[in-house]
């Protein structure tokens, strides 16, 4: 899913949140596990302000598990309790109802201390598009799930989805928007497919890409299109473009096309796992 974003729209979604976080005690806040600073909006840490926080390194099945774990030490270093989920295959699922109290721990205490038993804990899921929310939702709800709210007699209003006895979740996520103001993080943005392609062309932006890969990953895209790299990433782009036949006009290469593809085997793990930053080079 692709968002434009304009201030109008960015201040509707911090009103929502605003007006959502109320009726909240969790906010477990989903990041790209191949981005996780990038991918965040630190807004979030104003907006959630006294809440329980969970961080979800979302989409772990894309990242290089070694950087997942060196991530979960850098949030838990923060003061953040952070995991590793893999929401479309369920991967960490199980243990999320666990995670949940472990993160409201405290406030569960508080209750406890004022008398307060078994008041459910209300979690609401944030994160920028793209990142996996109705993913985890569904994921999550899928192994649990009753719904609650509009029965009968009882205005309409927000749903929640009971997990278990002690936890429910808001069915609709809030939104985040993404900090393209920093152009290193658009474009991490940009490869990882969370913002518009048009922001760069898909040449430009498979050409960063190609670099950022020299860089952290060397040989792997000349072993996945057989090819030999160059230091010249347009002409990797060349090379790609003839190693997978992408031809337009009987025999010009079409080096659009190979960008594009070359993306879409990044998005889709097709390249492995790869990791695109570091939480000892920041
Ligand atoms: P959002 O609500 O935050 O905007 O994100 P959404 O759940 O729509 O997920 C965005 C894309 O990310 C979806 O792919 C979804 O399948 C994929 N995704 C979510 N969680 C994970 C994960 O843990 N691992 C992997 N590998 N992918 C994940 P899509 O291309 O839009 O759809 P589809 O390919 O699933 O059909």
């Amino acid at each position: 899913m692709h968002f434009q974003w304009y201030p109008g729209h960015m201040t509707k979604a911090r009103r929502m949140m605003q007006e959502n976080i109320k009726l909240i005690d969790l906010v477990i806040e989903l990041v790209d596990a191949r981005i996780p600073l990038s991918s965040r909006n630190p807004d979030i840490d104003e907006l959630g302000r006294q809440k329980s926080r969970l961080i979800l390194l979302n989409k772990a099945d894309l990242a290089e598990n070694k950087w997942n774990d060196a991530w979960i030490e850098y949030f838990k270093d923060k003061g953040y309790l952070a995991v590793k989920v893999n929401s479309k295959k369920g991967g960490g699922i199980k243990n999320i109802q666990s995670v949940i109290q472990e993160a409201c721990k405290e406030k569960i205490e508080r209750d406890r201390k004022r008398g307060i038993l078994n008041r459910p804990v209300r979690a609401m899921v944030v994160g920028i598009p793209n990142v996996g929310k109705s993913t985890f939702i569904n994921t999550l709800a899928g192994k649990a799930c009753a719904k609650t709210g509009n029965k009968p007699g009882v205005t309409k209003g927000k749903q929640w989805i009971r997990l278990n006895k002690g936890v429910e979740l808001l069915d609709t996520p809030g939104i985040l928007w993404p900090k393209f103001e920093d152009q290193q993080v658009g474009m991490k943005l940009a490869f990882i497919g969370s913002i518009k392609d048009e922001i760069l062309n898909t040449e430009e932006l498979a050409a960063e890409f190609l670099k950022l890969m020299q860089q952290h990953y060397p040989g792997i895209i000349a072993g996945k299109y057989n090819i030999e790299e160059t230091g010249d990433v347009y002409e990797v782009l060349n090379r790609i473009a003839e190693s997978r036949h992408c031809i337009v006009r009987g025999n010009e290469l079409d080096v659009e096309k190979a960008a594009a593809l070359l993306m879409d085997d990044f998005r889709s793990g097709r390249l492995g796992e790869l990791t695109l930053e570091y939480p000892d080079r920041i």
